[in-house]
C-alpha cells in the first residue's frame, strides 16, 4: 500500500481554496448502495475537520500573536467549508438511529485499525479499552432501531462489523477520576501515535457532539434516555484520549499534528474509496491540507524558530488508515479484556479493584432508576436480545454488580 510522504506533496495554494456554494454542497449518497466503508469514511472526516475547526477557535482566543489569528482564521475557514462540504454527503433520508450506527461502526473498525498499529503500548491499550465500549454501543443503538423505526443494523453495518454486547454500557459508568490518563512523551512518541491520538480525539468528540445534539429529535422516551446516556460514555472517551496528549507541545505545534492528520486521513480515504466520485473529493481536500500543514509549519519556523522535521523525526507516516472488517481481532479483545476498568491511570482487573474505587459508587447513584441501556434490550425483537444472554456478558454484569455492593458497603453512610 502507498506510504503518506507529506513533504513530497504539492500543497494547493491557500487563496485558491475558498469553494463557492454550489461546489461546496455536493449531492449526497444513496444511503441503499452506499458501501458501508464510504460511509464510515464520510462520518470520520467530517468529525476531523470539526476538530480542527474548534482547536482552530481555541488557539486564536490564547495565542498573543496577531499573524497567528490571521492565519489561523483563513485556514479555519477552508476546514469549515470543508466540514460542510462532506457532512452534506449525508443524505436526508439517512435516520438519525441509521447515522448513529454508522457512528458506532466508525468507532469499531478505526478503533480497532488504530490499535492493531499503535506502537505505544499504553496508546494501544486505551484504544483496545474503549473499543469494546463502542462495540456495544453499536448492539445497543441496533436495539433502538428495531424497536423504533423496525430496521435491520445489517443494512447499515452490511456483514463487516458484528452486532452483538461488549463490555455492557451499563457497567461503563465511571467517576470522573477514573477518566485520568497518562500522556504520551512528545520528544520521543512516533509520529504515528501523535496521528492516532489526533485521529481518534477527533472521532470521539464528533460522535459525542451528534448524540448531544440529536438526542432530543425522537418523541420516544427510550431513544431520549439511550442517547443521554451513550453521548455520557462518549464524554468519558474523549476525556481519556484528549489526556493521551502532551500538554507541553506548543499550540502551533498542536495544530500542525492536526493539519497534517487532516492531510493523513485524506490520503487514507483516497487510497481505499471505492466510490471514484467521493475519492475525487478525498484527493482535491489532501492537497488542501498540505497546504494548510506547510502553513503551520511556516509560523513555527517564524515565531517559536523551530523546524517541523525535529518535531516531527519522521518523513514517512505509516500504514495508513484503513477501514475494514476487524471481527477476530475484537473477539479477541474481548475474550481477554471484558472485564478491565481504569485505576490509578492504569488497566486492572475488576476482581483487584480496590473496594473504595470511586466509580462504584458512581455507577450505583447513575443507574439508581433503571438503566436505558439494559430496558432497550427488552424492546427490541427476540432474536436480537438474545445474544444479551450470552455467558461472558452476563458474567462480568454479575462480577460487577456484586463488586458495586461490596463497594458501598465498605463506603462510610453519610
Ligand atoms: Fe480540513
Ligand atoms: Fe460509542
Ligand atoms: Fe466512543
Ligand atoms: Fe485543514
Amino acid at each position: 500500500m502507498a506510504q503518506f510522504k507529506p513533504f513530497e506533496m504539492e500543497g494547493m495554494p491557500i487563496e485558491e481554496q475558498p469553494m463557492n456554494w454550489k461546489d461546496m454542497v455536493k449531492a449526497p449518497y444513496d444511503k441503499k448502495a452506499v458501501d458501508a466503508y464510504t460511509r464510515t469514511r464520510i462520518i470520520l472526516m467530517n468529525g476531523i475537520e470539526n476538530n480542527a475547526v474548534l482547536m482552530s477557535h481555541a488557539i486564536e482566543r490564547m495565542h498573543p500573536d496577531p499573524e497567528v489569528k490571521k492565519s489561523m482564521a483563513l485556514m479555519r475557514r477552508i476546514d469549515s467549508q470543508q466540514q460542510v462540504a462532506v457532512n452534506w454527503l449525508n443524505p436526508a433520508d439517512q435516520s438519525v438511529i441509521e447515522t448513529t450506527l454508522g457512528y458506532e461502526q466508525v468507532a469499531v473498525d478505526l478503533t480497532a485499525n488504530l490499535a492493531k498499529n499503535e506502537p505505544d503500548p499504553y496508546v494501544k491499550q486505551t484504544l483496545d479499552f474503549a473499543l469494546l465500549e463502542d462495540f456495544d454501543h453499536l448492539y445497543r443503538y441496533s436495539c433502538l432501531y428495531d424497536y423504533i423505526e423496525g430496521g435491520d443494523p445489517e443494512a447499515i453495518v452490511q456483514g463487516k462489523t458484528e452486532v452483538k454486547p461488549g463490555r455492557p454500557t451499563s457497567i461503563e459508568h465511571r467517576h470522573p477520576d477514573d477518566s485520568m490518563r497518562k500522556h504520551y512523551d512528545k520528544d520521543t512518541a512516533d509520529i504515528k501515535t501523535k496521528m492516532n491520538y489526533n485521529t481518534i480525539v477527533s472521532g470521539e468528540q464528533q460522535t459525542m457532539l451528534f448524540y448531544r445534539a440529536h438526542g432530543s429529535m425522537y418523541p420516544e422516551e427510550i431513544a431520549r434516555q439511550l442517547y443521554a446516556e451513550i453521548a455520557e460514555i462518549e464524554e468519558q472517551h474523549v476525556t481519556q484520549y484528549g489526556l493521551l496528549g502532551d500538554p507541553r507541545e506548543t499550540m502551533l505545534e498542536k495544530m500542525a499534528m492536526i493539519e497534517l492528520n487532516e492531510a493523513y486521513n485524506y490520503y487514507s480515504c483516497a487510497q481505499t474509496e471505492s466510490d471514484p466520485r467521493i475519492r475525487g473529493i478525498w484527493e482535491l481536500f489532501t492537497r488542501m491540507e498540505v497546504a494548510h500543514f506547510s502553513e503551520c509549519a511556516r509560523l513555527i519556523k517564524k515565531i517559536e524558530g523551530r523546524d517541523i522535521r525535529d518535531i516531527m523525526q519522521a518523513d514517512i507516516i505509516e500504514p495508513l488508515i484503513v477501514f475494514e472488517s476487524n471481527k477476530d481481532y475484537v473477539n479477541s479483545v474481548i475474550a481477554n479484556q471484558l472485564d478491565l476498568a481504569p485505576h490509578n491511570m492504569e488497566y486492572v482487573r475488576m476482581r483487584d479493584l480496590p473496594d473504595d474505587w470511586a466509580s462504584f459508587g458512581y455507577q450505583r447513584a447513575m443507574n439508581a432508576k433503571g438503566v436505558p441501556s439494559e430496558e432497550v434490550v427488552g424492546k427490541a425483537g427476540r432474536e436480537l436480545a438474545q445474544r444479551d444472554q450470552a455467558e461472558n456478558v452476563k458474567r462480568v454484569k454479575q462480577e460487577m454488580a456484586r463488586r458495586v455492593e461490596k463497594g458501598m458497603a465498605a463506603v462510610p453512610a453519610r
